[in-house]
């Protein structure tokens, strides 16, 4: 019997599990107003994250890092009235989660101002305490692995993460300790596709990837890039559906079932 979560029904992280158990793709997409959420809705995708590569797509930024935590209430408030079936994931912007009493306080906004149903943090095993805090909270967490573009100038650029030995088996560990405080979903962002596969295996909770292979739970694009109209290069691993789409709505319908049918990402979008 299919795990497809059904058409109306809201989407938790139960929904998630079970499709991750029942292999069925998990199709996500950014979204930063309630027109695109509520398209998104419509279409089935399964989560919507307000991203806080808004910074880059709304805002003209050249990175994340300048996002400030009442940009990112407004944003989610926005997209939270467009929703009906999706879930909701707010990303936390960069030092919102600088110590531990401040991303407790700033987690509490997005779930209590914005309606979030998850909360998104970039980091490895060092955001452990962390995430055991907003657990015992129940504040459920996606915790951010791989690429990590607000740790840009510390990782030297925007790079495929996890091609060593000793960066993969990192990765691996990181995914094990986060998982056991209690994150209920993994991100992996520019992850060569064997490792992400590893990480998939290994893990009891879902992983949705960006730039990581076929073989994770789900997959998550940013919706500008899908739309072909993010200002800049498209990154390799997004694909434009604009180019096979008669409308935005045929698009975004097009890169789920993609998704769904594991069609999306194919070797060109993967990194090996
Ligand atoms: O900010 C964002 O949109 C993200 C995605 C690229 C996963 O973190």
């Amino acid at each position: 019997m299919s795990t497809q979560p059904k058409k109306n029904a809201k989407v938790t992280i139960n929904t998630l599990r079970e499709m991750k158990e029942g292999n069925d793709k998990i199709a996500c997409l950014t979204a930063y107003d309630v027109s695109f959420a509520q398209l998104l809705d419509d279409a089935g995708a399964d989560i919507v994250l307000v991203g806080d590569s808004l910074g880059m797509v709304i805002q003209g930024l050249d990175s994340t890092i300048p996002v400030t935590m009442d940009e990112m209430i407004y944003h989610g408030q926005v997209v939270s009235r467009g929703l009906k079936r999706a879930l909701l994931i707010l990303d936390m912007p960069f030092m919102s989660d600088a110590s531990t009493q401040q991303a407790v306080e700033n987690a509490g906004r997005f779930m209590k101002e914005c309606g979030a149903n998850m909360v998104k943090l970039e980091g490895g095993a060092d955001q452990k305490e962390l995430v055991e805090t907003l657990t015992r909270l129940g504040i459920p967490v996606c915790a951010h692995l791989g690429l990590q573009p607000q740790r840009v100038h510390k990782l030297g650029g925007y790079k495929v993460q996890g091609r060593d030995a000793v960066a993969a088996e990192k990765m691996l560990n990181d995914a094990r300790v986060l998982e056991q405080a209690g994150a209920d979903l993994l991100l992996l962002e520019c992850v060569p596709a064997e490792l992400a596969n590893k990480v998939t295996e290994q893990s009891g909770i879902p992983v949705i990837g960006i730039g990581a292979g076929n073989q994770t739970d789900g997959q998550i694009l940013v919706l500008y890039d899908i739309l072909g109209i993010s200002a800049g290069r498209i990154p390799k691993f997004s694909k434009n559906y604009m180019q096979q789409a008669n409308s935005i709505q045929q698009a975004v319908e097009l890169y789920i079932e993609e998704v769904k049918s594991e069609k999306f990402p194919d070797n060109e979008h993967t990194f090996n």
